[in-house]
């Protein structure tokens, strides 16, 4: 079986395929990258994988069995029709099975809701296309709060729209164990599974940051409205709201739902006891 994954110049893709590599009985696998030359470091072969490509995306998932499709970063509504470039794609190449990496979240009632609905749309898509398939709907990365602790630090604390909402968190390497497994096997054919850790809140996530970096943060509330403006200021019109928006979901508990992690994988997801001491200073 020759397995596929797209965006391997990525974080995510590229985790996915480190793991499919180190499976005990491990797959034939091929990259996908818009950027090939950003993933020669996989030891993989490396093909083609633009989502505005078409007859690309065709070529190089000839002789693919099972296309991993990781969620693009476009504008929503632009997102929806490269998702679709690549299940056509894995339709007229032959592929078999489709597993798509989504989202958590509502479709409406927050800023990031647009960017949930592009996520729906390409799920649905995915089960229409008369494919095998398994989605994920992936937590929210805990890795940005740990990158960003220096400013963190330089202002004592984290502040944002949370307040004591939980979030299920999750890592990208714990995801690409999931994955791993729902390429390889088909018990989830047909399936969305949620895909993260036990929720926390900020005030324990400040608290693990504190224990890893020994550091004295705090929490602060702001209100929705403040953390997107803040956001904006700093991450620009587009970004600012999807993370602003993030947050308005964490505090109405849009985040804090059973995981169906440890069915997929066979073992509990990580704690946060044992990812915080592992990246401790
Ligand atoms: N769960 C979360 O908290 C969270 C947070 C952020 C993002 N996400 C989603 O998770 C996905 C994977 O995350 P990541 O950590 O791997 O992100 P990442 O490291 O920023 O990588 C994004 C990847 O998407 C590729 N890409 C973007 N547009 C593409 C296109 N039109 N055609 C083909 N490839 C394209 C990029 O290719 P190039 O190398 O060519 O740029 C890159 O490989 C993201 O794309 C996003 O949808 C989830």
């Amino acid at each position: 079986m020759t397995i596929a994954v797209t965006a391997v110049s990525g974080l995510l893709g590229g985790e996915i395929v480190r793991k499919l590599i180190a499976m005990p009985e491990s797959e034939a696998v091929v990259g996908l990258a818009r950027t090939p030359a950003n993933a020669q470091d996989l030891g993989i072969e490396v093909r083609l994988g633009d989502y505005g490509q078409p007859e690309q995306l065709r070529a190089s998932l000839t002789d693919v069995d099972t296309l991993l499709l990781v969620s693009g970063m476009d504008a929503p509504e632009a997102r929806i029709q490269q998702h679709r470039n690549v299940i056509e794609a894995a339709k007229s190449a032959g592929v078999q099975k489709i597993v798509y990496t989504s989202i958590q979240g509502v479709e409406e009632g927050t800023a990031f809701s647009p960017v949930v609905q592009s996520n729906r749309q390409t799920e649905a898509d995915v089960r229409a296309s008369g494919l095998d398939f398994a989605i994920g709907r992936n937590g929210i990365y805990i890795e940005p709060d740990v990158d960003y602790i220096d400013s963190y630090k330089a202002k004592g604390e984290i502040a944002n729209s949370a307040g004591d909402g939980k979030c299920g968190y999750t890592t990208r390497s714990e995801l690409a164990h999931a994955y791993a497994r729902l390429l390889t096997s088909n018990d989830s054919n047909g399936r969305t599974v949620n895909l993260y850790g036990t929720p926390i809140t900020q005030i324990q996530l400040a608290g693990y940051l504190n224990s890893a970096f020994k550091t004295t943060l705090s929490y602060r509330e702001m209100t929705s409205d403040e953390f997107i403006a803040d956001r904006t200021s700093e991450l620009g019109a587009f970004i600012g709201p999807i993370i602003g928006g993030i947050y308005e979901g964490i505090r109405l508990g849009i985040y804090n739902k059973p995981s169906n992690f440890e069915a997929v994988v066979g073992r509990p997801h990580q704690s946060w006891e044992a990812y915080f001491r592992s990246i401790s200073v």
